[in-house]
């Protein structure tokens, strides 16, 4: 959930929007201190309230807020005067954190194959940097075909001046042209000329991204245009690339948009003495944006077949995958990345939210080396991308990942389960409230049923204001100290993603939270869910 001004709502109107979200729900509150699973208010008389974290940070402290040990290495690094800036010299500690993300990624794709790493500073800044990237290795493969078919022209030429070959009607025709008979170096320009103006057409097309229904990938000017929820998208549309959202599960849907999109550079050659025309793929889908479990979009898992069929069919078309892990990945799941479960390989990979510790702002964009080209880290740098301090603190991060065999991410699985299996029975009491619970590990989703029929007017205006999930957000801060969020593209789903410190009383703590908002929702109080 993120609420910044659009150019649509204007800076002066956005912020009180926002406000008015956030005060109206009662979830306008300050947090003065953050450890653990835990954020305190302060009272009037000066004490603190714990209200237990589920928002975590939108999936940024899955180690917990202010992890003693990564607290510790910032003071460390801080008391040691570690150069922050050292812009343009050697980055060993950056170095470190590549291999170690490749050690880990390599374990568990079973692959050995490098991937290369750009640093940014958020998660949206990871996502431009591998549309930038897939952009400039596309435009790369574009320039390499129009030289082979440039190539082909010049000893096309040479064949029809040699006499070798001949430029037969039909060719000709196939392109709507006639040339005067006798004349074959004439016929075979009039022919170049076509194939020119027709590739020239094609190279011209802006790339095309293609990316899930339901998906997010920030906000930024290109990535918002790959994340689907078209309140975000649709006022910036001018500004960057387009992409075609793809629906769930419907491998028609994906052949569907390529048939319509698909496009060929055209190749002079000779067959048996006749000057013919190929055709050559011409690669305009940049890359295919994939979240193996959507977050924002309302916490929704990328089924294990129609992540096979996505694979296959990028391989087929030679288009990238670009896996964006910055919610899902770092253990969240139970694996270091949600992907590697559905058994779906990235060319791209991207990271940020837990590789910052819950301290820095840190993200990073791995690039397969088939598809790394090195001339990106001239054209895309940032000031404070790859800098130490947070290098350092990802690192310990991972150490603290892989720490006793990986006892982490066996605790996201084990604690995720935990959490789920309160969520089902809470579900399995109120079906008629919860209409599902979904996620994997520490990413879990609570979909509730729509209340725009409430018999009680408070939650139906709820409802049809599209107000319902923070009303629900609110009772559960205000009655039982739990803070949680809905998933901002859908509305009607709470999302749960604590850290891997969650104890079974927060458990419980929850389950009486929840149990008592889906009472007040089933018996239509809508009156006691505002108040309390
Ligand atoms: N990709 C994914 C999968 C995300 O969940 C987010 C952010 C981003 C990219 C952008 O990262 O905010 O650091 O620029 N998700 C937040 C959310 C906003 O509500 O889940 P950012």
């Amino acid at each position: 959930m993120d609420h910044n001004t659009s150019a649509a709502d204007g800076p002066e109107l956005a912020e009180p929007y926002l406000r008015e979200v956030l005060a109206g729900a009662g979830l306008a509150v300050e947090y003065v201190r953050a450890e653990g699973n835990t954020l305190y208010q302060r009272a009037d008389d000066g004490s603190e309230i714990a209200v237990v974290d589920f928002a975590g940070g939108y999936g940024s402290v899955l180690l917990g807020h202010h992890h003693p040990e990564i607290v510790a290495r910032a003071q460390e690094l801080l008391a040691e005067g570690t150069p922050v800036h050292a812009q343009f010299s050697r980055h060993p500690y950056a170095n470190r954190l590549a291999a170690e993300l490749n050690r880990i990624i390599h374990r568990e794709l079973d692959t050995t194959e490098p991937y290369f790493a750009i640093f940014g500073n958020s998660g949206a800044e990871a996502v431009e940097a591998a549309v930038k990237h897939a952009e400039l290795d596309r435009g790369m493969r574009i320039r390499a075909l129009l030289d082979e078919c440039a190539e082909a022209g010049r000893s096309t030429r040479a064949a029809v001046a040699s006499g070798a070959a001949i430029v037969a009607e039909p060719v000709l025709t196939l392109f709507g042209l006639t040339a005067a008979e006798g004349d074959p170096a004439a016929a075979l320009s009039l022919l170049e000329a076509e194939l020119d103006r027709r590739n020239a057409e094609q190279t011209a097309r802006p790339p095309l991204f293609l990316a899930l229904e339901g998906g997010f990938h920030g906000k930024l000017a290109a990535s918002v245009q790959l994340t689907h929820n078209e309140g975000y998208r649709a006022p910036f549309k001018s500004l960057a690339a387009q992409a075609r959202f793809v629906p769930h599960n419907q491998p028609d849907a994906l052949k569907e948009i390529h048939a319509e999109e698909r496009g060929d550079l055209l190749e002079l050659g000779v067959a048996d003495g006749h000057v013919v025309v190929r055709e050559r793929g011409f690669p305009v889908f940049c890359a295919f944006l994939v979240e193996p479990l959507q977050g924002e979009g309302g916490i929704r898992v990328l089924s294990e077949e129609f992540a096979r069929e996505i694979q296959e069919f990028c391989a087929a078309i030679g288009c990238p995958v670009v896996i964006d892990e910055i919610q899902s990945g770092m253990g969240r799941t139970g694996t270091f990345l949600a992907s590697s479960a559905l058994g779906l390989r990235g060319d791209y990979y991207t990271l940020a939210k837990t590789l910052g510790g819950g301290i820095a702002k840190t993200s990073v964009m791995l690039v397969r080396e088939a598809y790394y080209r090195k001339e990106f880290e001239i054209v895309h740098s940032s000031t404070f991308a790859k800098d130490s301090f947070s290098c350092h603190i990802a690192l310990k991060v991972l150490e603290l990942l892989e720490a006793d065999g990986g006892l982490a991410y066996r605790r996201a699985a084990e604690r995720g389960a935990a959490l789920r299996t309160m969520l089902g029975r809470v579900q399995a009491d109120f079906p008629m409230v919860i209409e599902e619970v979904r996620g994997r590990g520490l990413m879990l989703g609570v979909e509730f049923r729509d209340q725009s029929d409430s018999p009680s007017p408070a939650i139906q205006g709820a409802a049809r204001g599209g107000m319902f999930g923070y009303v629900l957000a609110g009772h559960l801060l205000r009655g039982h100290r739990v803070r949680t969020f809905p998933t901002a593209s859908a509305l009607n789903t709470l999302r749960f993603e604590p850290s891997i410190g969650l104890t079974d009383a927060e458990i419980a703590q929850l389950e009486a939270a929840l149990r008592d908002v889906c009472t007040l929702l089933r018996d239509g109080k809508g009156d006691v869910l505002l108040a309390v």
